[in-house]
């Protein structure tokens, strides 16, 4: 069993906003329910925090949506961990999870991830694990092609990381940041002192400036060994299906399995595994799960 740090950081699953970008799909069902290849997108998120050895994890979701998600992973404890669910009643920006989750966080140190990114690459577990053992604050920058999309940093000459401005017009560099944010314990008191931007949103990068003014952000590179993908419009979500498709079936391993990363990390015995396996059968799915034991 792994776990002895002094502090045990949070995870947040930020599974919300309207998913308008994907009408018609995503008329009556939440985004982060749809399929990348094999499983719901959600299911890679959780993952990835499950791998940074994050176990209380809370799902922030519409409230239309909030009983599908309960319905799919219950309190967690099949999977060794703890999952509970808040609602953010409309899409105020990624920032107001740290209001909503103040209770859940509790003056500990947070995680958060976007229910709508994905990653993958050798050395992310070393990399997020990092992060997470670090009560400090970490976020992760990646080189990409269209970085108006994003939030986007800017480097001195000596490669500290000067500002994060949100979706610039003219970006003075290709680095986004991604999705995943790891947090101190003053996030909560930090996203409070925010106010909403032009778009009407608490924005992330405005949280990320104010640690950036303090001096207290570390910002990482991801590598361009890692994969970072974002699943929101119709050509990234097939993209990102393709992408985990061509993985799963060179290696015959599964990337953003759930079950697999708790039974790997020593958090179910192997008869749990067998459990979860069980209704899965028919699909191929519950089949890898009980051939990982053998
Ligand atoms: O994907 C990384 C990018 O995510 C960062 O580089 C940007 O700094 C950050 O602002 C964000 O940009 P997006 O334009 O992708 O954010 P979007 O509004 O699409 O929201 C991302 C996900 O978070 C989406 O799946 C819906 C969810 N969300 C968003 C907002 C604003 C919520 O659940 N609630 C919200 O209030």
């Amino acid at each position: 069993m792994e776990n002895n740090l002094v502090y045990r950081r949070k995870g947040i699953i930020l599974a919300g906003g309207l998913g308008s970008r994907l009408f018609p799909i995503t008329s009556v069902v939440s985004k982060q329910l749809l399929p990348v290849y094999d499983k719901p997108m959600i299911f890679y998120p959780l993952s990835t925090l499950m791998l940074s050895g994050i176990r209380d994890i809370l799902i922030i979701t519409t409230e239309k949506d909030n009983n599908l998600f309960r319905d799919l992973f219950g309190n967690g404890n099949q999977l060794g961990i703890s999952i509970k669910y808040q609602i953010q009643s409309e899409p105020r920006g990624i920032a107001e999870a740290f209001i909503i989750a103040e209770k859940f966080i509790d003056q500990e140190p947070v995680a958060l991830i976007l229910g709508d990114n994905l990653f993958y690459g050798d050395g992310i577990i070393d990399l997020l694990s990092k992060a997470n053992k670090n009560k400090n604050s970490t976020i992760f920058a990646y080189q990409v092609k269209n970085p108006k999309r994003y939030g986007v940093v800017e480097f001195d000459k000596n490669s500290k990381v000067i500002s994060i401005k949100e979706k610039p017009k003219k970006p003075k560099t290709n680095f986004a940041i991604t999705g995943l944010y790891y947090y101190d314990n003053s996030v909560v008191e930090k996203a409070k002192q925010i106010l909403p931007s032009k778009r009407g949103e608490l924005e992330i990068s405005d949280l990320n400036s104010l640690y950036l003014k303090e001096n207290t952000l570390n910002v990482e590179l991801f590598g361009r060994g890692m994969a970072w993908l974002d699943t929101g419009t119709f050509d990234s979500l097939n993209e990102a299906s393709a992408f985990i498709k061509t993985i799963e079936n060179r290696q015959g391993l599964k990337v953003g399995c759930p079950e697999e990363v708790a039974w790997r990390k020593g958090w179910i015995r192997n008869q749990d595994l067998v459990a979860l396996a069980k209704p899965l059968a028919k699909s191929g799915y519950g089949e890898y799960l009980i051939s990982l034991l053998d």
